[in-house]
């Protein structure tokens, strides 16, 4: 696979250090056949360039080698970690007090050179499930909002991609980034400000979804949550929760998986329908989705296999 170096410098470098450092996970980027690497490298680009943003040359070339490494770790632990369900029938962990202590709150996990946020970065544009949800997450969702001065609550903000994305289409939203982890919101303030002080529409707030959200009902009008159902012990309570803040004809982008494991996942989907009926129940209708297995000869209405499932929902 050829990359243009000069429209795409960044991405190249990424693809040279990770060719490098471990061939198996390069070939299995670039040769990806679902969605070709030629239509993913402009995201990787995009991804590189905020990245090391700031930075000097020494430091963008350590940034990006430590950011292939965290991507390295974390498909390495998937493979195993989904070995090991696939054998057992269950996640890790049980309860969320856990995966705070062992994952969002431990720096060689989610701090800034800590290999998860910086491997799911990567993988946003190196998975090809992730690159299709982020043209989900665009064309459908962000598209959709309200002018001006939308008002978006993100519940587990992560490494900031989709805030990052959200504000480049609204630069002027009224944004709400909640996460239980210190680490997280920091990790995403960096990526989507640098050193640059957050403007008055945008605020944080560390706390769990579980223990309620702090917003006023029908406050929202749009709610992004990525990759956060599959964390909590009860599912069902987070959909109503969002609900709640919702105003009516609120957009929800949603993500979440189906039986795919990682070191933090507690609540396991079993198929999507599982996950279906929960969204259902909490009062929203499903205006688009995409369920899509992580092996490619599987299908999306199969049992028990690794799927990654979006959706745009409307209150
Ligand atoms: C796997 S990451 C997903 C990040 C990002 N949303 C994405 O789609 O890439 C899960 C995020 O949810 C946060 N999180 C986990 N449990 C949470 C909870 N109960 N309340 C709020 N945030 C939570 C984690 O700290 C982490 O930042």
């Amino acid at each position: 696979m050829h990359i243009d170096r000069n429209a795409f410098p960044q991405a190249a470098r990424i693809m040279d250090i990770l060719k490098q450092k471990m061939f198996m996970l390069y070939k299995a980027a670039t040769f990806e056949p679902r969605v070709p690497m030629a239509e993913r490298v402009g995201l990787l680009e995009q991804v590189a360039t905020t990245l090391i943003r700031g930075l000097d040359a020494d430091q963008r070339e350590a940034r990006l080698a430590g950011a292939v490494q965290g991507y390295i770790e974390m498909s390495l632990e998937f493979l195993k970690l989904q070995r090991e369900l696939e054998r057992t029938g269950r996640y890790l962990l049980a309860d969320e007090r856990t995966a705070f202590e062992n994952v969002y709150n431990r720096e060689g996990a989610y701090g800034q050179s800590g290999y998860y946020l910086n491997g799911l970065l990567l993988a946003q544009a190196l998975w090809p499930n992730h690159f299709s949800f982020w043209r989900l997450f665009r064309d459908r969702f962000a598209s959709q909002l309200p002018t001006p001065t939308p008002r978006v609550l993100e519940v587990g903000v992560g490494t900031g991609f989709h805030f990052g994305e959200l504000l480049s289409v609204h630069p002027d939203v009224r944004y709400t980034g909640v996460d239980v982890s210190q680490k997280a919101v920091d990790y995403c303030r960096r990526y989507v400000f640098g050193e640059t002080p957050l403007p008055d529409h945008i605020h944080f707030v560390v706390d769990s979804i579980s223990s309620g959200l702090s917003a006023g009902d029908q406050s929202q009008d749009a709610l992004v949550m990525g990759e956060v159902l599959e964390h909590i012990e009860d599912p069902a309570g987070a959909l109503r929760e969002m609900w709640r803040v919702a105003r009516p004809g609120a957009v929800f982008f949603l993500t979440t998986v189906v039986f795919a494991a990682a070191i933090d996942h507690i609540y396991l989907f079993e198929n999507a329908d599982q996950i279906r009926d929960l969204v259902a129940h909490a009062g929203w209708h499903i205006e688009n989705e995409l369920v899509l297995p992580v092996y490619p000869r599987d299908t999306p209405d199969m049992d028990r296999r690794p799927m990654n499932y979006a959706a745009v929902l409307r209150k």
